[in-house]
């Protein structure tokens, strides 16, 4: 049976000043009416799977609590991690879980904020990966690229299987000259961040490639309690844990990765210029959130938030308004706002 996971504890800086510390990109309603992590839940429908389990950070208890309330679904529990360590904890926190009661469930590891347009598509290669997962493989789900973006996961197919294909190698956020001639060669996918593995496979490849990250979780998760729907692990056993992605903990690392091709309208909304690509656009490809006034413009990708936005001739432009934070960016650079996100963090 497949047991979603769905990390959300990250903190989305690109997209500042929409997403905060204290309010990430995970939670905000970028699309749509849903929030990202709603629509990472309401579009399992189509997957038989067990409720799913959601593991974030302690600060953002009562948002994600709320989010999925408003769902009113069933789900597993929402873990609480008393510090960020990145995923591969993360994973192994909700793999010890899925274990508990002599199960051995498939995990469905999904990230909370990324875009799917094509449902179908994404349940088929759910489906597709299902068998091979079963047979004890770890599998990853391979986006055709078109760009030598730095910050993915990169993935070479190897020899063909029925579904998908043995993976050659696994090379997270490889440099651009690399990225370059990965795409060039036609042979990789991006990584999409998420997969599908028996909760034991992955535990037996992190004990084996970073036995220190398993035994802190394995630590960690031996003094848990419960409150609601909330589960906390030990907090000074997990603030000891080392930080690191499961990318780098075992995808790299591992034998028995498999991936499986998935052509889904597959976005993670890696900053401002691709929120403007699965948006949907004016006939003056303008993008537009709340209360928005235009003359002469193009390309452009406004959020007003509280008051109205008024825009005269410009374009490529991305125009954020907060409560407390307007964004004026042009759309080819809008990545650079994690450089102010770090300077206000070093102000603080
Ligand atoms: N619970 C929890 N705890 N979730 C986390 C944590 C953590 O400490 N850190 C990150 N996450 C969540 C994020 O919210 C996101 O949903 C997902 O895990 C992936 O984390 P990112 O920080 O966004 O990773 P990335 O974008 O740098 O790289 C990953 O995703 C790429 C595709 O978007 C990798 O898997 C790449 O290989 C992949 O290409
Ligand atoms: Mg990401």
């Amino acid at each position: 049976m497949i047991l979603p996971v769905i990390m959300a504890g990250g903190s989305g800086t690109r997209l500042w000043p929409l997403s905060r510390g204290n309010y990430p990109k995970q939670f905000l309603k970028l699309i749509g009416n849903q929030t990202m992590l709603q629509q990472t839940i309401s579009r399992l429908h189509g997957i038989e799977h067990n409720p799913a389990m959601l593991i974030c950070n302690e600060e953002h208890r009562f948002i994600a609590a709320e989010q999925l309330r408003q769902l009113d679904i069933e789900h597993s529990g929402i873990f609480l991690e008393p510090v960020g360590r990145n995923t591969a904890p993360a994973i192994a926190l909700a793999a010890f879980k899925a274990l508990e009661n002599n199960k051995d469930p498939l995990l469905l590891v999904l990230a909370a904020d990324h875009i799917i347009e094509d449902q179908q598509a994404f349940h088929r290669a759910v489906i597709e990966a299902t068998e091979l997962a079963e047979h004890g493989k770890l599998v990853t789900f391979g986006i055709v690229g078109d760009k030598p973006e730095t910050g993915y996961g990169y993935i070479k197919r190897g020899e063909a299987l029925q579904h998908g294909f043995v993976v050659d190698a696994f090379v997270e956020k490889p440099d651009s000259a690399t990225a370059k001639q990965y795409i060039g060669s036609g042979k990789y996918y991006w990584n999409s961040g998420m997969f599908l593995f028996k909760a034991s496979r992955y535990l037996e490849e992190l004990k084996v490639f970073r036995p220190d990250i398993y035994a802190a979780c394995e630590k960690a998760i031996a003094v848990q309690s419960s409150d609601l729907e909330f589960i906390r692990v030990d907090k000074a056993a997990f603030e000891a844990c080392p930080d690191e992605s499961i990318d780098y903990a075992v995808m790299e690392n591992t034998k028995d990765a498999v991936v499986v091709p998935m052509d889904a309208g597959w976005s993670d909304v890696g900053g401002f210029a691709a929120l403007w690509e699965v948006s949907s656009h004016d006939e003056n490809g303008n993008a537009f959130k709340g209360d928005v006034k235009a003359v002469d413009t193009k390309n452009t990708l406004v959020f007003g938030e509280d008051k109205l936005v008024a825009t005269v001739g410009v374009q490529d432009l991305v125009i954020v308004n907060t409560k407390d934070a307007v964004l004026v960016a042009h759309k080819d650079k809008s990545q650079e706002v994690k450089a102010i996100v770090n300077q206000l963090k070093v102000e603080e």
